[in-house]
């Protein structure tokens, strides 16, 4: 069996990185100079993905054009003498077959989910959020990847996972394993899980870091999920439900760095990162950096 459809859930506010994200989609946002969602595309093709469906709302046509061709860019291009730009930007309109999906009200990432009920049929899917970019090592599976490859192995709904501090548990979905002891390998089977717990209430803190893989039949205890107090309805709510009716959930300790896109300091530092990869501007910014440390 192979996982070849993803959901990018990508309608959500963006408020933490008020006012950038006023006119323009957080997921448009660029690490140096490419869009964090460009990022998070590639992430699911270099995972064997071959369709996506972007989840976007009302204000986030910009998403649309920009994996869609821009011809008259593209001539103009061309007619500078830019052919390699040219050739640049049609390719990200060749990087997937994308569809679009309008969530019309702001009813949180289990219902963004909902919206992808005909696009998944009957197959198992991935989803991938926009705000968790991973960088994975040259010789590193992409995040998603593993998680893919977890699901094949356990043939159960995998959430990607890792160990973050304890008093950020509240931000996150947080995981706890069926048995203790197994908690040092990479995969392991699902007792439970917690939507942002509060610090003084947690069991684990292995926080779901924007990757699962799920089967079709989330989509039936999505329907059961009733609204939490914060008026949306939680994936991490509907993942319960099906513990609780017996299914198996599995998590999957991925590797790579990992990069809160929705924060101020994820985001900074997703930029030092990627720049310090960048051949072209690479040796620039670590004269930067060391010019500032001696100053
Ligand atoms: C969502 C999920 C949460 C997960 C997080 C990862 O929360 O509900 O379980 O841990 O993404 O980024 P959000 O950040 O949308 O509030």
């Amino acid at each position: 069996m192979k996982i070849t459809k993803a959901i990018i859930p990508a309608a959500g506010l963006g408020t933490r990185l008020l006012p950038a994200t006023k006119a323009i989609p957080k997921e448009m946002l660029p690490i140096i100079n490419v869009p964090a969602i460009q990022l998070i595309v590639e992430e699911a093709v270099k995972s064997g993905i071959k369709d996506i469906l972007i989840v976007v709302s009302q204000t986030k046509n910009p998403i649309i054009d920009h994996f869609d061709y821009n011809y008259e860019l593209q001539q103009r291009l061309i007619k500078k003498n830019k052919k390699e730009l040219a050739m640049m930007i049609k390719k990200i309109g060749d990087i997937a077959n994308i569809q679009f999906i309008r969530q019309k009200e702001p009813l949180g990432l289990g219902h963004a989910i909902k919206c992808g009920k005909i696009f998944c049929g009957n197959d198992p899917f991935a989803v991938i959020l926009g705000d968790d970019v991973v960088k994975n090592l040259p010789n590193e599976k992409p995040a998603l990847r593993q998680c893919i490859e977890t699901f094949l192995k356990t043939n159960s709904c995998v959430v990607g996972i890792q160990k973050i501090k304890k008093e950020l548990v509240n931000k996150y979905g947080i995981v706890i394993p069926k048995d203790k002891k197994k908690e040092v390998e990479k995969i392991f089977t699902l007792k439970g899980l917690i939507e942002k717990p509060s610090i003084t209430k947690t069991i684990s803190n292995y926080a779901i870091l924007g990757r699962y893989v799920l089967t079709n039949d989330i989509f039936e205890a999505l329907e059961k999920t009733k609204v939490d107090q914060s008026g949306e309805i939680q994936l991490t709510n509907a993942l319960k439900i099906l513990i609780k009716k017996g299914k198996k959930v599995s998590a999957c300790q991925f590797t790579g760095k990992r990069y809160d896109l929705g924060s101020k300091i994820g985001f900074v530092s997703a930029t030092i990162d990627y720049a310090l990869e960048d051949p072209e501007i690479k040796n620039d910014i670590i004269k930067l950096i060391k010019d500032k440390v001696d100053k």
